[in-house]
């Protein structure tokens, strides 16, 4: 794809990033949960808000695809988050591409972006999350090479 690029982000791409990722967020949805997507979407606003703090700490980063001054995704990652091992680790917080850029390779790049991040910081491992219901995203990971480690489970009472 022309003109595109994968950097940093910078402080005024972070309202950028959480529409993205709020936006997302409906791909994440459970089916085991009554949640309405409006309550998902202002817990996940919340929740990335506080990003504005945490940002320019050299335990975050952030990196964008940029093309032609638009933001198509980001993936914003966290180095030293415990394992059940007890060891640190990196952690994939988010990873959303806007819908018309799926299947183009932009989310494989981020990935990877994050991926060296935490390389470089040290870190042997990069874990995450994934609602099993996002199929897409599931395949995506193994796809990359992320294994099932944990299950996550959950019952109405
Ligand atoms: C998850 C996400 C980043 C992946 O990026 P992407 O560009 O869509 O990923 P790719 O197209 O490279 O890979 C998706 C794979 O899933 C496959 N797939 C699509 N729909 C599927 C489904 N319903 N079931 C199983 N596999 C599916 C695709 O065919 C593709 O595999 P292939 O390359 O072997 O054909 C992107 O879809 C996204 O931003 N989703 C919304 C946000 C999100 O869910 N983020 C992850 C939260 S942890």
């Amino acid at each position: 794809m022309q003109n595109l690029i994968f950097r940093e982000a910078t402080e005024l791409d972070l309202p950028k990033v959480v529409e993205i990722a709020v936006e997302a967020i409906e791909y994440s949805q459970s089916p085991f949960r009554d949640s309405s997507l409006e309550k998902m979407k202002e817990y996940r606003r919340k929740d990335l808000e506080q990003l504005q703090s945490l940002f320019g700490q050299s335990s975050i980063g952030v990196f964008v695809a940029e093309k032609n001054g638009n933001i198509l995704g980001h993936v914003i990652v966290l180095s030293g988050m415990k394992a059940v091992t007890g060891e640190l680790q990196g952690w994939i917080i988010d990873l959303s591409v806007k819908k018309d850029f799926w299947g183009t390779g932009v989310a494989e790049e981020l990935t990877l972006k994050a991926e060296e991040f935490i390389k470089l910081k040290g870190f042997q491992y990069l874990g995450l999350g994934v609602t099993s219901a996002n199929k897409r995203a599931v395949r995506f990971y193994e796809k990359m090479g992320y294994q099932e480690e944990r299950k996550q489970m959950v019952k109405k009472i």
